[in-house]
């Protein structure tokens, strides 16, 4: 069901690769709920052709940036403004990219350029589209920028590898930019900490099958889907969320809060066949 949250708002979707990617969740609800933007990605992402469909079904423009490259991102503001008749009220970004991960290098062992790439495509490109932004005066008062972040920032979680430490400096900037950002021109910035999801970025993470499966038995509510996602960002790109800023906001069903949890220790307890059961208790 459509609210219209996001009549006559206009905005700039960094991340759609293909239909599993939480961006192009979001690209299609932010449609539903009135807005108009452009899609942007990759050169390369581009050139796999998926991101056509999506602009057709949304009726959006593309251009195509380099979120480490100043000058791509400066190219692709002026031109959304030039495109969308104005400036913007709502950015999502949805970038992560690990080389040492894609390469198999452990946390131990990693390559350095490898980890600087990682620390740029994956959190410094957030500081990147800030500054472009505000250099071109590109969004309106009250506008709305969200980043999507995973719990790996707070806590260890195996296979992450250096994505945690991109993750924790995603949401630092998040914080340091919604300052400025908040004082000037009342612009929101946040991160939302979203349950592992199965897309291209997330199950390139070693392990991922068992981490979904971990985080699906310890929330208590279960995992969020990359849907559920989208519509948590329509409220956060809405005017229902204006105070809200520099915060990092989990949508992870619970799991954030969680030790363990009566699911996940029947897995682990050698005595108890949770299969077998002839009755679960209740208090799950
Ligand atoms: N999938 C998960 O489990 C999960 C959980 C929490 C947070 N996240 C985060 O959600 C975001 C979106 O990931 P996703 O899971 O939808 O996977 P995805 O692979 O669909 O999206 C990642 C996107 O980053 C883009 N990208 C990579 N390098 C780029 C660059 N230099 N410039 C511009 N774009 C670039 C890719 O082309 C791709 O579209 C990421 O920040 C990811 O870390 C994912």
């Amino acid at each position: 069901m459509a609210y219209n949250l996001l009549e006559g708002k206009k905005g700039i979707i960094f991340g759609a690769l293909n239909e599993q990617s939480i961006a192009w969740k979001v690209a299609l609800k932010a449609y539903e709920e009135g807005a108009q933007f452009v899609l942007t990605n990759t050169p390369v992402a581009l050139r796999m052709g998926e991101l056509d469909e999506l602009g057709k079904a949304c009726n959006a423009p593309i251009i195509p940036a380099d979120a480490t490259s100043f000058e791509d991102l400066e190219n692709l503001i002026i031109k959304s403004m030039e495109l969308l008749g104005g400036k913007i009220d709502f950015v999502l970004h949805s970038i992560g990219m690990s080389p040492n991960v894609r390469k198999g290098l452990s946390y131990d062992n990693l390559n350095y350029s490898y980890f600087e790439k990682t620390l740029d495509i994956s959190a410094i490109s957030l500081h990147k589209i800030l500054q472009v932004c505000r250099k071109h005066d590109a969004i309106n008062e009250w506008g709305s920028v969200v980043a999507l972040s995973y719990v790996a920032a707070q806590r260890t979680l195996y296979g992450y590898n250096d994505m945690a430490d991109a993750k924790a400096l995603l949401e630092s900037i998040a914080r340091s930019f919604g300052y400025i950002y908040g004082r000037e021109k009342r612009i929101r910035v946040n991160t939302i900490s979203q349950s592992p999801t199965l897309t291209t970025a997330g199950s390139g993470i070693r392990g991922f099958d068992n981490l979904v499966d971990f985080s699906e038995r310890t929330s208590p509510l279960g995992n969020a889907t990359a849907a559920e996602c989208a519509d948590y960002c329509i409220t956060l790109f809405s005017d229902l969320t204006r105070k809200v800023t520099m915060q990092n906001l989990f949508h992870d069903g619970g799991f954030s809060s969680m030790g363990m949890s009566y699911r996940a220790m029947t897995q682990y307890n050698k005595s108890f066949d949770c299969e077998s059961a002839e009755e679960m208790p209740t208090e799950w």
